[in-house]
């Protein structure tokens, strides 16, 4: 189990080992956006601030994009405990 910790709102939720991030989210009631959920809409991108995550399936992101740290909740499996935000950064 790794803890998520959801920017700016504050919400904290546990995402299983073998679990995505938005499945964790969801399991755990959070109203997380999301629509496809296999990758291919980007409504569940969201930055992460700290922590690591690996995909099964790397998402379609550009070089700029991943060093800002976006990534795809639905695809998106944690390596460790997490901070995520729906905000922008300030230097994006
Ligand atoms: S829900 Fe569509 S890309 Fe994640």
């Amino acid at each position: 189990m790794y803890k998520v910790n959801l920017m700016p709102a504050g919400a904290q939720f546990e995402v299983a080992a073998h679990q995505t991030l938005l499945q964790g989210a969801l399991s755990a009631g959070i109203p997380f956006p999301n629509r496809c959920q296999i990758g291919a809409c980007a409504t569940c991108l969201c930055r992460l601030i700290e922590g690591d995550v690996h995909y099964h399936l790397e998402p379609m992101l550009t070089e700029q994009e991943k060093e800002h740290g976006w990534i795809f909740a639905c695809q998106a499996i944690p390596s460790s405990d997490l901070v995520v935000s729906f905000e922008e950064s300030d230097d994006y």
